[in-house]
């Protein structure tokens, strides 16, 4: 069967080139005689693998020399329960933006291990915004401030970051990592599950900076601490060998590309056509705020419900598929990450153009 063009959330798209460069390193991966799935991760091979992926990241995200690269599992759910245990290291206080269920989970799991505030919410409008922050409602002795940069469900971004001061500054980055150019200073901890922008599901990747590491809780599990995973160089038990591979043949087709600028204004192109479609049409519209809008997830509804279910049904035969929104917020949603080629954004159009003339 030919490719469809997937608009999944995540697991997602990965791209045409890194499958094919897998495929042909299936058997052999180079001249082990052996796939990388087969391969002890303690093998000079490996160590290879997990070098590259990591000397890459750094390169093209520019990571400081003072952050650690970890190379984690667990998913980025596990960093709910991570963060605080690592960083809750003075006040046991964080402030907490609640601009969807993910953010949301995050701030009941630390809710578990200190104080936890509050700072914004968009709850009120179905998190179809991200909320105006005020300031005065930093709390300038919390260990950290904690935000998600790229709301999947909903489609919304941040534009600009929170001023938090000295206040280091966490981002779940898990759906727009690689996808904007980000200033990796500005933050204490950066993470994302790898299963959108960076490879296959399995892997979650940390980006920390080094003095937030070795102050954990004291019930902090050996696997749930940084400082366990920073001094092994991820490699304190077996990681997810298979998955960091693949993310090293996703950060080279990246930097073929010419980085993450060049895919930045690619995104920027991308989301454009499909936005300035929603607006212009007749029967289609975006769900989000639009100065909020997200690069990478599109959500959008027809006039009824009974359209919503004929257009997915017919763009799937289409082979535009997986654009159902998520179930908790309905309608439609186009996860147009790194991966996905203008051409499949330009399919999307065009098939909502034919569909909008045929119901309107
Ligand atoms: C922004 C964000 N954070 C966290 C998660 C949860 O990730 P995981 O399934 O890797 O735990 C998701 C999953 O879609 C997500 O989109």
């Amino acid at each position: 069967m030919e490719r469809v063009y997937n608009f999944s959330a995540g697991p997602s798209i990965l791209p045409e080139p890194v499958l094919r460069k897998a495929q042909k390193e299936m058997l052999s991966y180079g001249q082990t005689g052996m796939s990388v799935m087969e391969m002890s991760h303690r093998s000079s091979h490996y160590q290879e693998i997990i070098d590259a992926a990591e000397q890459l990241l750094r390169e093209l995200m520019q990571i400081p020399n003072n952050y650690k690269v970890l190379f984690l599992q667990g998913g980025a759910s596990s960093q709910f329960a991570m963060i605080p245990l690592n960083l809750f290291r003075q006040s046991k206080k964080a402030d907490y933006v609640i601009t969807g269920v993910w953010a949301k989970k995050a701030y009941q799991e630390a809710s578990r291990y200190g104080t936890v505030n509050i700072v914004g919410s968009s709850e009120d409008k179905t998190f179809s915004y991200i909320p105006e922050l005020d300031k005065s409602k930093f709390d300038s002795q919390a260990d950290y401030f904690y935000i998600t940069t790229n709301n999947t469900i909903y489609g919304t971004r941040y534009t600009t970051l929170p001023d938090t001061e000295n206040v280091p500054l966490v981002a779940d980055m898990s759906s727009n990592i690689l996808s904007q150019v980000y200033d990796v200073s500005k933050f204490g901890v950066i993470f994302a599950g790898a299963q959108k922008n960076m490879g296959p599901a399995g892997l979650t990747v940390v980006i920390i900076q080094e003095d937030l590491i070795g102050n954990q809780m004291d019930i902090t599990p050996t696997m749930f601490n940084y400082k366990t995973h920073a001094d092994a160089g991820s490699m304190f038990n077996t990681p997810p060998t298979y998955s960091i591979y693949i993310c090293k043949l996703v950060l080279e087709w990246l930097k073929e590309l010419g980085g993450i600028s060049v895919m930045e204004q690619m995104n920027i192109e991308k989301a454009k056509i499909l936005y300035d479609f929603l607006d212009s049409s007749s029967i289609f519209k975006g769900t989000a705020a639009k100065k909020d809008r997200s690069l990478m997830n599109i959500p959008f509804v027809s006039n009824s419900e009974e359209l919503n279910a004929k257009f997915i049904k017919e763009a799937t035969a289409k082979g535009l598929v997986n654009l159902k929104g998520h179930r908790s917020v309905g309608g439609m949603r186009a996860s147009i990450y790194n991966a996905m080629p203008i051409e499949g954004v330009e399919a999307l159009v065009s098939f909502m153009k034919q569909f909008e003339m045929e119901n309107r």
